[in-house]
């Protein structure tokens, strides 16, 4: 039907019956778990983050964030300068990201440094490359943020063969984060190095509604958009609790791997979302977080003091919070640690 950057925009499979008890078990899934709690309606919609009260100073430190152009990711970006950084942001239009760091210098932020790279996260082999650049560029990652990410796409299987969101919300970012971890794992052993290095996996609420099912994981036999973003979003879950069990078992590494939920807010992101409901999600705009508070519990999740040497967790709000049951399942953490690392080859 439709061709972008080699991959295919195709009917989506399954028989209408099939995908509607699909989405009817992912919402209702998710229903149960996460939207009608009182707690985490109160979380979701209706307090606020707290900034953190000062950002800390971490001039001549290296970030790596993907997707920084717009929504949460440019707020991010913003804080992370104004916190002295280094940023190595990897986006799919280079004209697009020195656009971005040109309008946050003329708003006068003149503090940390930026270097945009080329990344296209629906291609294994522009990760590939883009790590291999970053990897030349910096002698050290302290921070990595695998934040970008699309929502409710048509059905698209990418030009390595996957469903596009799986890959680009999740096993583009587990591959990054394998090819630049060594990385990671040298500056946390630096002398000058007071603080552990992080990875941060922004995921979703939506990780409620996921279920793994290994039979179509990467390619599925019945597509439901919803519940393939939810299942994207578990799977970061499942890959942050997994790698960070990993770390802590080696010996002096200091890599702490967290995942953030950053709230419900209204951005290109949504553009999938039927009419209706973009325009009911913009009259009530004022009671939902704005893209400044979604930064604001990535940042908290990235550089908070008060989550030293705490991993393995998932955050909403700036608070820990139980994750999908499954993420419990140390069997398929394993699992799809082991069949990423395949999928992940080129
Ligand atoms: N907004 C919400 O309600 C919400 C809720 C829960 C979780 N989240 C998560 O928060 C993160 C940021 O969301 P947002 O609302 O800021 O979304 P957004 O405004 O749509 O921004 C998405 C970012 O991802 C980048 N991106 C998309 N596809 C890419 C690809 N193939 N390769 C490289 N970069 C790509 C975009 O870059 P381009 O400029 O190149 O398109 C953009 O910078 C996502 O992971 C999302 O799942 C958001």
């Amino acid at each position: 039907m439709g061709t972008q950057s080699g991959s295919r925009v195709l009917p989506a499979p399954g028989s209408g019956g099939a995908k509607l008890v699909k989405f009817l078990t992912s919402s209702v899934r998710l229903g149960l778990t996460a939207v009608w709690q009182p707690r985490a309606l109160y979380r979701e919609f209706y307090k606020k983050p707290e900034p953190l009260r000062e950002l800390p100073n971490r001039a001549g430190e290296v970030v790596v964030l993907t997707g920084g152009t717009r929504g949460i990711g440019l707020q991010v970006l913003t804080k992370l300068l104004q916190s002295g950084f280094h940023v190595i942001m990897g986006c799919r239009s280079l004209l697009a990201g020195g656009e971005v760091i040109a309008s946050i210098r003329a708003v006068g932020i003149t503090t940390g440094s930026c270097q945009v790279l080329e990344l296209d996260l629906k291609s294994l082999k522009s990760v590939y490359t883009f790590a291999a650049t970053v990897l030349q560029e910096v002698d050290r990652i302290d921070l990595l943020i695998n934040n970008a990410g699309v929502m409710f796409s048509p059905y698209e299987i990418t030009e390595n063969g996957y469903e596009s969101q799986f890959q680009v919300n999740y096993l583009s970012h587990f591959v990054l984060t394998s090819l630049l971890l060594p990385r990671v794992k040298e500056t946390s052993l630096r002398v000058d190095k007071h603080v552990a290095c992080r990875i941060v996996n922004v995921s979703s609420v939506a990780n409620y509604g996921g279920k793994i099912d290994f039979d179509e994981l990467e390619e599925c036999k019945v597509y439901v958009s919803t519940k393939a973003y939810a299942d994207s979003k578990l799977c970061q879950i499942l890959h942050t609790r997994y790698l960070d069990t990993i770390l802590r078992s080696e010996k002096h590494i200091k890599v702490n791997v967290l995942a953030v939920h950053p709230g419900t807010i209204v951005s290109e992101l949504w553009d999938n979302l039927p009419r209706f409901i973009l325009v009911i999600a913009n009259a009530v705009k004022g009671i939902l977080q704005t893209t400044e508070d979604g930064a604001n519990t990535i940042i908290y999740t990235a550089l908070s003091p008060k989550l030293e040497g705490i991993g393995g967790v998932y955050i909403a709000n700036c608070e820990i919070v139980p994750p999908n049951q499954q993420v419990e399942n140390v069997h398929v953490q394993q699992q799809l640690w082991e069949r990423s690392l395949e999928l992940g080859k080129l």
